[in-house]
């Protein structure tokens, strides 16, 4: 009987640790194979290099064969991204973990670690469309670039905005307004703290990082309904919107981050008319057809226009200031 018991309780140990580490789990750590960079690293001044293949994240630059210490992660609430399907990796230098800063909620990243995001089509056919990389620099700064991915299987290192197939991608100007504040938007605590143990067993940061950052206050998914309609706009708002309409960004007059984003200030300065979508500054710009917001989207987002449209209709107009 207490065999059983122990056989069972291994089987399911192992089925978790599976789950979590390998395959279709959320965390998956790379195929066993080292990288150059293990030998000779990338340095400063060689970052970006020409082709996304060099950078040596993936055997063959193919995003399907990551390199050991190449690490997947998901975050809780995605950035809508014209529906592209997107797949996000860190990879830290040889020896090296991110640490958690209690003061101040965040992440410490290694000189190094080298954060990607890819993205593509939709489709069944999954072709890339971009690859986005940010590293961090030896003066404890971030720099970004963007590879497209062009027909041939080739990549080319992109500065301004570029258009392919229906998608836009963004320019370096515009990397550094959404990514200009507090620069890592997506590894943060609050964006994965039900992976963390997964993380951590993977290597990339220690057990006891991993438990205290789990207990950093979760970000709301806007598309999960078991919350509130009034926090899922906000944190809809905060992540597609507060990137720039945030204190120091490039449109700081519309704030729209964590701490600003207060419904009566949403109120007064017209952004939002309580039950009326037409005079709601937010909805008129996010439904524009012209020089709609985010100005980096072709496509409206369907999540974000029913949760929007819902919340504004939600609110009693009585509250509306002559
Ligand atoms: C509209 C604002 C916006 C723009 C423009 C933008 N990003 Fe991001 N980026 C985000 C947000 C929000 C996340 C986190 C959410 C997610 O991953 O879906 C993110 C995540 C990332 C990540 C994964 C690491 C992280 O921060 O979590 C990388 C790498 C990245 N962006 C690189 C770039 C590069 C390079 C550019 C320019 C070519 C760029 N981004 C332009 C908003 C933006
Ligand atoms: C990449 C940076 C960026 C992001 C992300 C962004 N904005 Fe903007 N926003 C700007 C800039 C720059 C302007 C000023 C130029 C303009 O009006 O087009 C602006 C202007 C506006 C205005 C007009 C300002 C006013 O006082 O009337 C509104 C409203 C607005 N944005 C709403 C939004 C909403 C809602 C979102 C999210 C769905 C959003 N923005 C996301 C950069 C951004």
């Amino acid at each position: 009987m207490r065999l059983v018991q122990v056989w069972l309780l291994l089987s399911f140990l192992l089925l978790q640790t599976s789950c979590l580490v390998k395959g279709k789990g959320k965390v998956t750590v790379g195929e066993p194979a080292a990288s150059s960079q293990d030998a000779v690293p990338i340095l400063d001044v060689d970052f970006p290099p020409q082709n996304f293949k060099d950078l040596d994240l993936f055997a063959d630059g193919e995003i399907g064969k990551p390199r050991l210490r190449t690490t997947a992660y998901s975050v809780r609430a995605p950035l809508w991204s014209d529906g592209s399907e997107k797949q996000r990796f860190v990879w830290l230098p040889k020896g090296e973990t991110i640490r958690f800063d209690a003061g101040r909620s965040l992440f410490i990243f290694p000189t190094g670690t080298m954060l990607v995001k890819h993205f593509a089509a939709p489709e069944a056919s999954g072709k890339g469309i971009e690859t986005r990389v940010m590293r961090m620099g030896g003066s404890g700064k971030w720099t970004f670039a963007t590879y497209q991915w062009m027909e041939d299987g080739r990549t080319e290192l992109r500065d301004k905005v570029a258009y392919t197939n229906g998608y836009r991608i963004p320019s370096h100007a515009e990397c550094e307004q959404c990514h200009g504040g507090e620069p890592v938007l997506g590894l943060v605590p609050s964006q994965v703290s039900d992976t963390l143990a997964a993380l951590a067993a993977g290597g990339i940061m220690s057990k006891d990082d991993a438990e205290t950052a789990a207990k950093v206050q979760a970000r709301v998914d806007p598309a999960d309904e078991k919350h509130p309609l009034d926090l899922r706009a906000r944190s809809y708002l905060t992540l597609h919107c507060g990137t720039c309409h945030r204190p120091g960004g490039p449109m700081a007059m519309m704030l729209l981050d964590e701490v600003n984003l207060n419904p009566e200030l949403l109120v007064k300065g017209g952004y939002v008319s309580p039950g009326r979508l037409e005079t709601s500054r937010i909805w008129t710009k996010f439904t524009a057809k012209k020089y709609r917001m985010p100005p980096v989207s072709l496509k409206e987002d369907p999540l974000g226009t029913a949760l929007l449209r819902t919340w504004i209709e939600a609110m009693p107009k009585s509250e509306v200031t002559p």
